[in-house]
C-alpha cells in the first residue's frame, strides 16, 4: 500500500505533534492533523492514562482542538486527516480505530481524505466510507 503523499503540510504537522503524545504505556505515539474545508489546521496526539481505558487517540484530539476553535458549521467540515504512526507489528499501517471513524464521520463529507501514514510518508489514502461503511449519521448516508 502506497499512495501518493496528498499534502504535505497535513503530514508534516501530524509528525511533528506526535512528538508530543503522551504513550508512555503503549510507547505507540499517534499524531493527527486534521484539516478543514475553510483551510485552518488542528492537531493533535494521543493521551494516555494509567487508568488505561480513560486514554484516547490523535484523532480524537484533534477534533477537540477544532471543536474548541470553530465557529460555525462549515467551519467543522474536514476536508482531509492525517494520521502519522509507527506501522504496527513493523507492516501494517496504523489506521484510525473504530471509535475515531464514528468521531471523523460526524464532521465528513464523501470527499473527506484520510492519509494514514509512517514516519517516513509512506501510507495510503482513504474515504470515511472505506473505514466506515453504512456508518450511523443524522445526516444522509454517502
Ligand atoms: N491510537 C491513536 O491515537 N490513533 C490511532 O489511529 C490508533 C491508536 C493510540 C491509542 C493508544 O494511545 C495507542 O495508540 C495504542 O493503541
Amino acid at each position: 500500500m502506497k499512495d501518493p503523499l496528498l499534502d504535505a503540510e497535513l503530514f508534516e504537522r501530524a509528525r511533528a505533534v506526535r512528538d508530543n503524545a503522551h504513550a508512555p504505556y503503549s510507547r505507540f505515539p499517534v499524531g493527527a492533523a486534521i484539516r478543514t474545508e475553510d483551510g485552518r489546521v488542528f492537531v493533535g496526539a494521543n493521551v494516555e492514562n494509567a487508568a488505561f481505558p480513560e486514554g484516547w487517540c490523535a484523532e480524537t484530539s484533534a477534533i477537540g482542538a477544532m471543536i474548541a476553535a470553530g465557529t460555525d458549521a462549515a467551519s467543522r467540515r474536514i476536508a482531509a486527516v492525517t494520521v502519522v504512526a509507527d506501522r504496527v507489528d513493523g507492516g501494517i499501517v496504523c489506521t484510525p480505530c473504530g471509535g475515531c471513524r464514528q468521531r471523523l464521520r460526524e464532521f465528513s463529507t464523501a470527499s473527506t481524505v484520510i492519509e494514514c501514514r509512517d514516519p517516513a510518508g509512506a501510507g495510503s489514502a482513504f474515504g470515511i466510507a472505506d473505514l466506515l461503511p453504512s456508518g450511523f449519521t443524522i445526516e444522509s448516508q454517502f
